[in-house]
């Protein structure tokens, strides 16, 4: 008989990635994911601990669910993600109505655990068994279950492939290292593999996942050592059927000319980069483990620029750093205003268990963080309005993501969202328009389709 499978994900890629990977092993046990958690016979939160609002969320979620256990006993309520893999005791102590708590790196025993669960073992039982489960064993089981053939509406057009997990870089402020453990690289032909199943089911864009994509294989034991990231992305982009390629997310100590020249030479590569600077200054990159200086950084951005003039980039800013004075802040500001990115993703400092700079002094008050939050918002929205309107009169190709009514969403190579009110064409996710670029917001661009 089957049974209803309700996943709530937070948190980053790799999360919505597992999540998959989740509801791929459960149909095999006869799991059908829903989009609403009534009805559902298990729930899963899959959770994110980057920054403690996320954190908090998934607390007041698992409050929230206490009653549908008190009405549904059968019901199973499970936890999975970052914080399952550094809160597990937290977890248990706080919320013992949760059934089941899986570390990171193993949700691919959640059949078995599942099982034992029917056969009448207790979640106590099966969470002593699984102790061991938050020791990160470097193991690469979970990332090579390839994916089982999926609906087309569900696949979608786009789809992300992990590379590789985990990551080596210990920045002082990240949980990443603790809750995803040491680097390890997926082997190049399960890669392959899994992009050729995806681009006959219809997929048409991937987006190679890991945390550091660019130090792919440096780390550990690919077996063909002659592999580096530029040589994975010019073979995935070979593969018949992979119409657009991008990747996320990367390290700027680890871009190399070599991989700055892919964006040069691979016709479908998409010419947008993600790539997270933090901070302005180099105090401040110091203390927080960042192993590059403003100079080195700006000397990538300028140079990746000669190879692709109209690369968009994109990056992710900390602000309130502790320690940071306004002369840092004012640094972060004139960063921006140099590299004048066409769009960011920007957080306020929070304290994480167990990194270095939970301990540091200095720490920055809250209302500081939020005025300094909002002034480097306000600018970046201004750039990326400035920017946006570069695009006004302009002819650029669209991959469709959407269409509702007549309404057209999609988007540029540079990732821009697209939006084309009253398009009179039948066209499905997927399909490529050349659209004519009419208007342009912060966060989005409207157009017309003139192919
Ligand atoms: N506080 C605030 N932001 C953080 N990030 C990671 N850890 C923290 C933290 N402790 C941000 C970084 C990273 C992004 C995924 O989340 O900018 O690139
Ligand atoms: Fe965290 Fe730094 Fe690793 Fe990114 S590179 S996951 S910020 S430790």
């Amino acid at each position: 008989m089957s049974k209803n499978l309700y996943i709530k994900t937070f948190g980053c890629q790799m999360n919505e990635r597992d999540s998959e990977i989740i509801e791929q092993l459960l149909a095999q046990e006869g799991y059908i994911a829903t989009a609403e958690p009534e009805g559902a016979d298990l729930i899963l939160i899959n959770t994110c601990s980057i920054r403690e609002k996320a954190e908090q969320k998934v607390f007041s979620l698992l409050g929230s669910l206490r009653p549908e256990k008190q009405k549904n006993p059968k019901l199973l309520l499970g936890v999975t993600g970052c914080v399952a893999q550094q809160e597990g005791e937290q977890i248990r102590a706080r919320m013992p109505h949760v059934d089941l708590i899986i570390g990171t790196q193993q949700i691919y025993r959640l059949p078995e655990m599942l099982d034992r669960l029917s056969q009448g073992v207790t979640s106590k039982e099966i969470a002593t068994d699984m102790e061991a489960s938050f020791t990160i064993p470097p193991f690469q089981k979970l990332l090579n279950i390839a994916p089982s053939p999926l609906p087309v509406a569900a696949s979608g057009c786009k789809r992300f492939v992990t590379i590789m997990q985990g990551c080596d870089n210990f920045c002082s402020y990240c949980v990443v290292p603790g809750t995803r453990g040491r680097e390890t690289s997926r082997q190049v032909a399960d890669i392959v593999e899994e992009v050729e199943i995806l681009v006959s089911q219809g997929v048409r864009e991937i987006t190679l996942l890991g945390q550091n994509v660019n130090s792919y294989g440096t780390t550990n034991q690919v077996a063909d050592q002659q592999i580096n990231f530029p040589k994975l992305l010019r073979k995935v982009a070979g593969i018949k059927g992979v119409q657009r390629l991008r990747f996320t997310t990367s390290h700027p100590k680890d871009l190399t000319e070599e991989l700055m020249r892919c964006f040069a030479e691979i016709d479908n590569l998409c010419p947008h980069f993600h790539l997270p600077v933090q901070s302005g200054s180099n105090a401040v990159l110091r203390r927080m483990n960042r192993k590059y200086t403003v100079e080195t950084y700006l000397a990538k951005v300028d140079l990746l620029r000669q190879y692709r003039p109209d690369i968009a980039l994109a990056t992710d800013i900390i602000v309130g750093f502790p320690g940071e004075n306004i002369d840092d802040f004012q640094a972060t500001m004139d960063l921006l205003n140099r590299v004048r990115f066409h769009s960011s993703f920007s957080f306020k400092y929070s304290d994480r268990p167990h990194t270095r700079s939970a301990e540091f002094g200095d720490k920055i008050s809250e209302e500081e963080k939020n005025r300094r939050l909002s002034t480097f918002q306000q600018q970046q929205d201004l750039i990326s309005f400035e920017r946006n309107c570069e695009y006004i009169g302009k002819k650029v190709e669209v991959m469709v993501e959407a269409v509702h009514m007549k309404n057209l969403k999609g988007r540029t190579l540079g990732n821009h969202i697209v939006h084309c009110p009253d398009s009179a064409a039948s066209l499905v996710p997927g399909d490529l328009v050349m659209v004519r670029i009419l208007d342009a917001g912060k966060h989005s661009l409207k157009g017309k389709i003139e192919n």
